[in-house]
C-alpha cells in the first residue's frame, strides 16, 4: 500500500514522519519519485497539475491538503474516488486572528495613521464604537463560523450570510439570494469565507460593492476567484469602498505590476490567512487513511455537485 505526496508549497518530511509512525506499512512517495503508478493507493495534495491525478489507476481516495478545493475540482480527468479537504485542521484559529486583526486594523483608523506617520502629522481621528461597526461575514462554515464568534466576542455586531439558514451564538444569520441585500446594507467590515464555486465565482463585483454602505471595508481570506478586481478597484478609487485587506488573488503570485500591489487603500499578504500545518493536520489526514483502509467514511468528503 503506498501514498503519494503532491505540492510545491509544502514540506513533505513532517508528513512522511507523522504518517510512518503511525501507518508504518504505507509507503510515503514524494512527486517526482512515485515510482509504478499502479502501486499508489492514496494521493495527498495541494494544487497537482490537471490529469496528474489520471495516471494512478488503483487510487482509492484524494486527500486534500488545503480546506479549499477548487483547484481540484477544475481537473476534467480528476478520478472519481472519494475527494476528502481539510476541516478546520488548525486553520480556524489563524482564519479567526487574520479576520480579526482586519477589523481592528480598519475600525481603529490603522491605514490612516500609518499614512499620518509617512508625513509625520499628529492627527487624532473620530473613535467609532465597536457597537456601530458591523461585521459581515460571507459563508458561515467551519472557518468562517469560528472567525464570526472571535470577532463577535471582541463586541462588534456579527452578521453571516451563507447558503442555507445558519444559528450561531452572537451572530445574526442571512441566508440565500433573498438575505443578501440586507446583510450588506448592514455591514461596515465584509469578510469573505465562501468556497469557489460555480455559484460564488465573481461573486464580489460592481453589484455585491454597491450593496455595501458608502465607506465600507472588504477582507478577502478565501479565493482570488470570489473577486471581480476590477469592480473593487474601481470601488476602492471611488472612495465607496474605503479600504481591502486581501490574501488572495485572481493570479498567484500576485504580479509585481498589479494595481493591488501600490494601492494605498490596499493590504496585500500572500495566501498565508490560513496555512496547513503537519503538526496541526497530520492527525486529520491519519484518521482518514485508517478510516478508508477499515472500510469508513473518511472525515471532510466533498459533495461535488455543491463544488465544497
Ligand atoms: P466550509 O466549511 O465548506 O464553509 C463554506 C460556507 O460557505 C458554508 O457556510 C456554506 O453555506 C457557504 N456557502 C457555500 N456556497 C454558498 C453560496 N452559494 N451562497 C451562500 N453561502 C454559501 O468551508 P471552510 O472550511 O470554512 O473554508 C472556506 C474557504 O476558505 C475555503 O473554501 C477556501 O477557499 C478558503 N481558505 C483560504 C485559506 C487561505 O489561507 N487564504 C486557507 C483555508 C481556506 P452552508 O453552511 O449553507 O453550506
Ligand atoms: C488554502 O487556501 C486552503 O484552502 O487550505
Amino acid at each position: 500500500m503506498s501514498l503519494v505526496f503532491y505540492s510545491r508549497s509544502d514540506d513533505p518530511e513532517p508528513w512522511r514522519a507523522a504518517i510512518a509512525a503511525a501507518v508504518p506499512d504505507l509507503e510515503f512517495r514524494v512527486d517526482p519519485d512515485i515510482g509504478n503508478p499502479a502501486d499508489v493507493h492514496y494521493a495527498l495534495v495541494w494544487k497537482p497539475p490537471q490529469g496528474w491525478l489520471a495516471q494512478f489507476p488503483n487510487l482509492r481516495a484524494i486527500l486534500s491538503l488545503g480546506a479549499g478545493v477548487d483547484a481540484l475540482l477544475e481537473d476534467p480527468q480528476l478520478p472519481h474516488v472519494p475527494l476528502t479537504r481539510m476541516v478546520d485542521a488548525g486553520m480556524g484559529r489563524q482564519m479567526a486572528e487574520y479576520a480579526a486583526h482586519a477589523v481592528l486594523h480598519f475600525h481603529r483608523h490603522m491605514p490612516r495613521y500609518a499614512e499620518h506617520q509617512r508625513v509625520a502629522r499628529w492627527a487624532p481621528l473620530e473613535p467609532v464604537a465597536a457597537r456601530d461597526f458591523a461585521v459581515g461575514f460571507m459563508g458561515l462554515g467551519v472557518l468562517g463560523a469560528q472567525a464570526a464568534q472571535l470577532v463577535a466576542a471582541l463586541g462588534y455586531p456579527v452578521l453571516g450570510w451563507s447558503r442555507t439558514p445558519k444559528s450561531l451564538p452572537g451572530v445574526e444569520g442571512f441566508a440565500g439570494d433573498r438575505g443578501l441585500a440586507a446583510f450588506l446594507a448592514r455591514t461596515r467590515v465584509l469578510v469573505n469565507f465562501l468556497p469557489l464555486t460555480d455559484a460564488t465565482r465573481g461573486i464580489i463585483d460592481a453589484r455585491l460593492l454597491a450593496g455595501l454602505p458608502r465607506g465600507a471595508f472588504v477582507v478577502n481570506p478565501a479565493r482570488g476567484g470570489h473577486v471581480v478586481e476590477r469592480d473593487l478597484l474601481a470601488a476602492l478609487d471611488s472612495g465607496h469602498i474605503a479600504g481591502a485587506m486581501l490574501d488572495v488573488f485572481e493570479t498567484e503570485p500576485l504580479p509585481a505590476e498589479h494595481p493591488f500591489w501600490k494601492h494605498p487603500s490596499v493590504v496585500v499578504t500572500p495566501h498565508v490567512a490560513a496555512v496547513t500545518q503537519a503538526a496541526d493536520a497530520a492527525s486529520q489526514v491519519i484518521d482518514n487513511l485508517l478510516r478508508l483502509e477499515r472500510g469508513e467514511a473518511p472525515v471532510g468528503v466533498v459533495d461535488r455537485g455543491a463544488g465544497y
